[in-house]
């Protein structure tokens, strides 16, 4: 019986573990020391009674990022690393910034869920379903003050359609939803993930894969 019992209790704490986000706080605030050694499952928290007001304070959300790159956009990202009391609160922010035409390249949030708003301009937004659901791709263009959900894990992306600079600002439910870009962590992984995997992976000649990778 009591084996049982702690089966029947491990069984519950994995579920719980797989359905979570990041867990809940146990405490009012557990405000990120940057500075302690010890390595846990998000940061270890300051003394609460050395806690100050900026702890909970980031500025320069109404700055603009630089767009003059490859891809023509700019995430400012505010997670625990930049707001040191998110850290156990399970939430971040982002801004991002389009030049015209510019795109966020495709990519996925290991740890997060993605809800997004136009501030300024106009947005195709889309994200791919998982192979369970054949991979469909659903797609939605944005005006200012549209708002789009980006599920846990998908893929997803956003172009700026307009001439015109386009600005978005976007809430993850982790302190730290993480990020891979796809064309980066395929293509230019360190080291290079071997060609010939990539071109039976792709269905191309090897020659496309080494080129590709000289991008990256
Ligand atoms: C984003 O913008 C910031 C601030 O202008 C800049 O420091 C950073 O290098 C830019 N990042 C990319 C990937 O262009
Ligand atoms: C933006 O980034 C580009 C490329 O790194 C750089 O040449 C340019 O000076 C930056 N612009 C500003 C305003 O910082």
């Amino acid at each position: 019986m009591s084996r049982f019992l702690i089966i029947a209790g491990l069984v519950l704490a994995t579920c719980s573990i797989a359905f979570a986000s990041d867990p809940s706080p146990l405490q009012d605030f557990c405000v990120a020391d940057p500075n302690s050694p010890v390595l846990v499952n998000g940061v270890v928290c300051k003394d609460p009674k050395r806690v100050q007001a900026n702890d909970f304070l980031f500025r320069g959300l109404h700055l603009m990022g630089n767009t003059s790159n490859n891809v023509g956009s700019n995430v400012t990202a505010v997670t625990v690393a930049e707001l040191p009391g998110l850290n156990t609160l399970g939430i971040s922010f982002a801004r991002i910034d389009f030049a015209p035409m510019g795109i966020n390249p495709p990519h996925t949030h290991p740890r997060a869920t993605e809800i997004l708003t136009v501030i300024e301009g106009r947005l195709l937004v889309g994200f791919v379903t998982s192979n369970q659901l054949d991979n469909r791709l659903i797609t939605k263009e944005l005006n200012k003050g549209d708002v789009f959900v980006f599920p846990e894990g998908l893929i997803h992306f956003q172009k700026n359609l307009g001439n015109e600079y386009a600005v978005a600002i976007a809430a993850l439910s982790s302190q730290n939803p993480g990020v891979i870009t796809i064309a980066n962590a395929v293509f230019g992984s360190n080291p290079d993930i071997p060609a010939d995997i990539l071109a039976k992976a792709f269905q191309v000649d090897i020659n496309v894969i080494y080129q590709i990778q000289s991008k990256f």
